[in-house]
C-alpha cells in the first residue's frame, strides 16, 4: 500500500468546449471538423456528472469557464452565463469537490479571433478584463485558478502548423503568440491576486518526457521555456503528463519502426509511466507545489486504464518520497468527450458516453478502481 500525503486532492478534469455543448466560439465557426455540437451536454447535466465524480470519492474537480459564453461580444458580459457558472461552482462545493478553475482552455470568443486572436497587441489586456470579471464574481467560492492550459501545445498547433483555429502559420506567429500568452498569464496572475490575495494561481504546462538525444535538443524549448518566463508569477505548477518521445518515437512516426501495440493508447501515444517521475523531478527546481492536472489515456475497451493510472501513481509516489511537493492528481477525463480535431473517437473517460443513446453516462470498470484509490488516499501494489 503506497499512501499519498494528507489533504491530497483527487479529481478528474474536463474543459468547457469538450463537454458542455452548444457553444458558439472560434472552433464552432471553423467548420464541421471543429464543431463539438452538443458534446456531452454537460451544460445541462453537470449535477449528474458531479454526482458521478463524488461517487468516485473525489474531493476536487478541474473544469474551464468558456470565455465566449461570458463575453460573447467585446466588453459585453452575459449575466445569465455568469449565473450558470456560479451554479456549477456551488454544485461542486455542495458535493465536497474543490473547484480548480481554468480560465482559458484553447477556445476563444469570435470577436477576439476576428481581432487577430493572441497576435493582437492588446490580447493580454482583453484576457485580463475577462479574468477580472470572473474573479470579482467568484472570488468567495474559488481558491485555485489556472490561467492558461498548455500554451506549449496550443500555440504550435494554432500559430505554427495552423492545424487548429485560428489557423495561423509560421515561426514569427508562434513567437508572437507565445510572448502574448506569457504577458496574458502575468497580467491575470497580478489581477487575481489583487482581487483575491489568498488565491492560488498557476498555469498548466504539458511536459513530455524526452529520452536520450531528444532531451538535449528539445527539453528546454518545449518543457521549460514558458515556465522560465513566468517563474515569478506562479503559486503552483499545473502539470499535464501524457507520454514520452524518444528517438524511437520519431522513427515510429516516420513509420520506420513499429512500436509494440500494448505500449500505446488508442491515440497512438507512447505510454511511459516512468516519465512522470522524471518530469516531476525536473520541475522540483522551481520550488513550487505541483498539481498533476491531467493524466490519462484514450482506451475505448478500458483494458489498459487501471494499469496506466496505478503505474503513473506509483512513479508519482516515488517522486513525492524523494521530496517533490505534489499535492493532487486529476485524471483526464471524467467523461468521454470531444477530442479537438480528432472528434469523438478517442475515449478518455472514466465514465463512457453513449452517443447513440441520449448521451447516457456509463461508468467504466476502471472508475471503481479509481474510486478505491481516491477513497483510500493510496494505491494497492
Ligand atoms: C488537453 C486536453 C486533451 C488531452 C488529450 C491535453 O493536452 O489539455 O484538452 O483532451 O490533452 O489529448
Amino acid at each position: 500500500m503506497l499512501k499519498f500525503p494528507d489533504k491530497f486532492y483527487w479529481g478528474t478534469a474536463t474543459s468547457a468546449y469538450q463537454v458542455e455543448g452548444g457553444i458558439n466560439n472560434d472552433w464552432f465557426v471553423a467548420g464541421k471538423k471543429y464543431d463539438a455540437g452538443l458534446a456531452c451536454d454537460h451544460y445541462h447535466r453537470f449535477e449528474e456528472d458531479f454526482d458521478l465524480a463524488k461517487n468516485m470519492n473525489n474531493n476536487a474537480h478541474r473544469f474551464s469557464i468558456e470565455w465566449a459564453r461570458i463575453e460573447p461580444g467585446e466588453g459585453k458580459f452575459d449575466e445569465k452565463e455568469i449565473e450558470h457558472y456560479k451554479k456549477v461552482i456551488l454544485a461542486l462545493k455542495q458535493r465536497g469537490l474543490e473547484p480548480f478553475v481554468t480560465l482559458y482552455h484553447w477556445t476563444l470568443p469570435i470577436w477576439f479571433t476576428e481581432k487577430g486572436g493572441w497576435l493582437n497587441k492588446d490580447a493580454p489586456k482583453y484576457f485580463e478584463r475577462f479574468v477580472e470579471k470572473i474573479v470579482l464574481e467568484y472570488r468567495d467560492l474559488v481558491k485555485f485558478w489556472i490561467t492558461l492550459n498548455e500554451p506549449n501545445i496550443y500555440a504550435p498547433h494554432s500559430y505554427l502548423q495552423g492545424s487548429w483555429p485560428p489557423f495561423k502559420r509560421g515561426f514569427g506567429n508562434l513567437g508572437n503568440a507565445m510572448r502574448q500568452l506569457v504577458e496574458a498569464h502575468k497580467l491575470a496572475f497580478d489581477k487575481i491576486h489583487k482581487i483575491s490575495p489568498e488565491s492560488h494561481v498557476g498555469f498548466v504546462t504539458d511536459n513530455i518526457w524526452y529520452k536520450g538525444i531528444l532531451k538535449v535538443f528539445i527539453d528546454y524549448k518545449w518543457n521549460h521555456w514558458f515556465l522560465d518566463k513566468v517563474k515569478d508569477y506562479q503559486d503552483f505548477i499545473g502539470l499535464n503528463y501524457y507520454f514520452t518521445h524518444s528517438i524511437f518515437g520519431f522513427l515510429k512516426l516516420l513509420h520506420l519502426i513499429k512500436v509494440k501495440k500494448e505500449n500505446k493508447t488508442d491515440m497512438g501515444f507512447l505510454i511511459c509511466p516512468e516519465g512522470i517521475y522524471h518530469v516531476l523531478k525536473d520541475l522540483k527546481k522551481y520550488n513550487k507545489p505541483i498539481y498533476i492536472l491531467e493524466n490519462g489515456l484514450a482506451d475505448a475497451k478500458d483494458g489498459k486504464r487501471v494499469k496506466f493510472i496505478i503505474d503513473h501513481l506509483k512513479w508519482t509516489h516515488k517522486a513525492i518520497e524523494e521530496g517533490v511537493d505534489v499535492r493532487g492528481y486529476f485524471y483526464w477525463s471524467l467523461l468521454d468527450n470531444f477530442e479537438w480535431d480528432k472528434g469523438f473517437g478517442p475515449r478518455f473517460g472514466l465514465i463512457a458516453i453513449d452517443y447513440e443513446d441520449n448521451l447516457r453516462r456509463i461508468p467504466r470498470p476502471s472508475s471503481r478502481i479509481y474510486a478505491e484509490i481516491c477513497g483510500n488516499n493510496a494505491i494497492n501494489i
